[in-house]
């Protein structure tokens, strides 16, 4: 299975539920490409980088079918048997299928950060929250959630380019 085809597998899971994680998830993966580009992350680890970022709010669904809430750690509960339905016949090692488990299991817990993956991964979907802040406004909030969260190169140069006005 190429990355395509687990983007459409994606957007077919969120079609009828929350169509607009769609475009989400096509940002935060457009997001972890440049962060990988930069940093030279290439092969398998890049694919993988991109299966976790296309499938990281997968969870979404189940959550919201569960509990009637697609918070954090709804998303997180219900996140790995979803991406593991959708990536079955997929050839992955069984580490490398954990390592994806791990990851969108615990998005939303920076704590559990553990290695550049699961950081670009972070990097990349917070960009797409903290875009959604007044940037004029919140210029000094910004700097310092960048300050705090971005450790790749890349990551902080993407975020301050996005972000931060001069
Ligand atoms: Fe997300």
């Amino acid at each position: 299975m190429n990355k395509e085809t687990i983007i459409s597998k994606m957007k077919s899971a969120f079609e009828k539920t929350i169509p607009s994680e769609i475009d989400h998830a096509l940002n935060v993966l457009e997001n972890a490409e440049i962060i990988m580009n930069g940093e030279g992350i290439i092969g398998r680890e890049s694919y993988l980088i991109s299966v976790i970022a296309i499938l990281h709010d997968i969870g979404m669904i189940n959550a919201k079918v569960k509990y009637g809430s697609t918070s954090g750690p709804y998303q997180e509960k219900e996140g790995p048997a979803a991406a593991k339905e959708i990536l079955v016949g997929e050839c992955l090692s069984d580490d490398e299928m954990e390592r994806i488990c791990y990851i969108i299991g615990n998005h939303h817990t920076p704590s559990k950060i553990d290695g550049v993956d699961f950081q670009i991964i972070w990097e990349a979907d917070l960009l797409e929250a903290l875009k959604k802040f007044d940037k004029e406004a919140s210029q000094e909030k910004l700097k310092n959630t960048i300050e705090k969260n971005y450790k790749t190169k890349s990551g902080i140069d993407l975020a301050k380019k996005i972000l931060i006005m001069n």
